[in-house]
């Protein structure tokens, strides 16, 4: 009996095979080159994915032998979950594995744009010691307003709490009992931007919430906010933040995510007050093992015919 084909298309942790075991006949790809992907696509039983490569509906029409997606992270919109569903093909995903990195990483960005902590490195490098002007902000005491609280959400805003800010958040799905219970406060989008000195975007990519915040929207910010988006790009309009950020009602930015990736070149990338990653939320040790190790498991026991349990 020939193994069951297991396509790797995106860099994993090594956790990932040896998790896989050996029943498999293991093949690489870089499914963000389209036609790599479709020509290697048709001769898989399973394929695993971060969030570079695209299954869409012309992917999964060419997968004639697909049975299992396993995305290694949180995020799905990178693929088609509809078409794969009215295809009998299964979508997993490692929905724990890196939610405290995310968490981590945004934060790591708010205090690296309030404290200008990458301007000053490179200036110091440059052979300057300027002090009064890398002169930051205190997250002490301000209102950190967080958009989305869900699992990395309510990591940040427990997080944001041990630091003394005053936590407010928008996400009409959670209970506000539930968010009182973390001493988070639900309230609504225009309140929200009204009051928060710190805004921090936790959504997931949907037609609901691409653009939330857009112009409209950043002409209602607390001028002076400093905006944190390590969820995806395009929930926070790049041009329109832009314009912001060029005018001073926003005072400063820090983006893990963009609309287009992998990207070298935006505008934002020319203003000292936005400090940018490429995609590095979930860019650990821990999240890339642990992404690999679920997703591995969830491959083995969907091609074993076996249910998978929820994360
Ligand atoms: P989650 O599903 O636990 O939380 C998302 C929250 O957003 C939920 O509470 C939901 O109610 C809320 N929400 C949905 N639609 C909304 C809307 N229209 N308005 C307001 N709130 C809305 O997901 P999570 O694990 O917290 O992850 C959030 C997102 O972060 C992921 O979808 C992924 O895109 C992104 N992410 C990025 C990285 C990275 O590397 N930068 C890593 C992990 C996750
Ligand atoms: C996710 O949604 O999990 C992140 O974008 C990280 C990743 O792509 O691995």
């Amino acid at each position: 009996m020939p193994k069951p084909v297991v396509l790797i298309a995106e860099e994993l942790s090594p956790a990932t095979v040896e998790a896989l075991g050996p029943d498999f006949e293991i093949r690489h790809a870089n499914g963000a080159d389209r036609a790599e992907l479709l020509a290697v696509i048709p001769e898989v039983d399973a394929i695993l994915i971060r969030s570079a490569t695209k299954v869409d509906a012309e992917a999964l029409a060419a997968a004639t032998r697909l049975k299992v997606v396993a995305r290694a992270g949180v995020g799905l919109d990178n693929v088609d979950v509809k078409a794969a569903t009215q295809a009998g093909v299964m979508v997993v995903n490692a929905p724990l594995s890196n939610v405290v990195s995310a968490a981590e990483h945004a934060i790591g960005l708010l205090l690296a744009v309030a404290r200008n902590i990458p301007a000053a490195n490179s200036s110091l490098r440059a052979g300057e010691w300027k002090r009064s002007k890398y002169t930051g902000t205190e997250l002490y005491e301000k209102t950190i307003g967080v958009l989305g609280l869900g699992r990395i959400g309510v990591l940040v805003a427990q997080r944001l709490s041990a630091f003394g800010m005053n936590v407010i958040a928008y996400d009409p799905y959670v209970q506000p009992g539930r968010a009182a219970q973390m001493g988070v406060r639900l309230v609504p989008l225009p309140e929200l931007l009204a009051a928060a000195d710190m805004i921090t975007v936790h959504l997931p990519k949907t037609p609901e919430t691409l653009g939330l915040l857009g112009e409209a929207e950043l002409a209602l910010v607390k001028p002076g906010v400093l905006i944190v988006n390590a969820a995806r790009g395009g929930l926070v309009d790049e041009h329109a933040l832009y314009v912001a950020l060029k005018e001073g009602r926003v005072a400063g930015a820090g983006i893990d995510v963009f609309v287009t990736e992998p990207t070298t070149e935006s505008p934002l990338f020319e203003l000292e007050n936005v400090v940018v990653t490429p995609h590095l939320g979930a860019s650990t040790e821990e999240a890339q093992e642990k992404a690999g190790i679920a997703v591995a498991r969830s491959v083995r026991l969907a091609l074993a015919g076996e249910l998978v349990p929820d994360a």
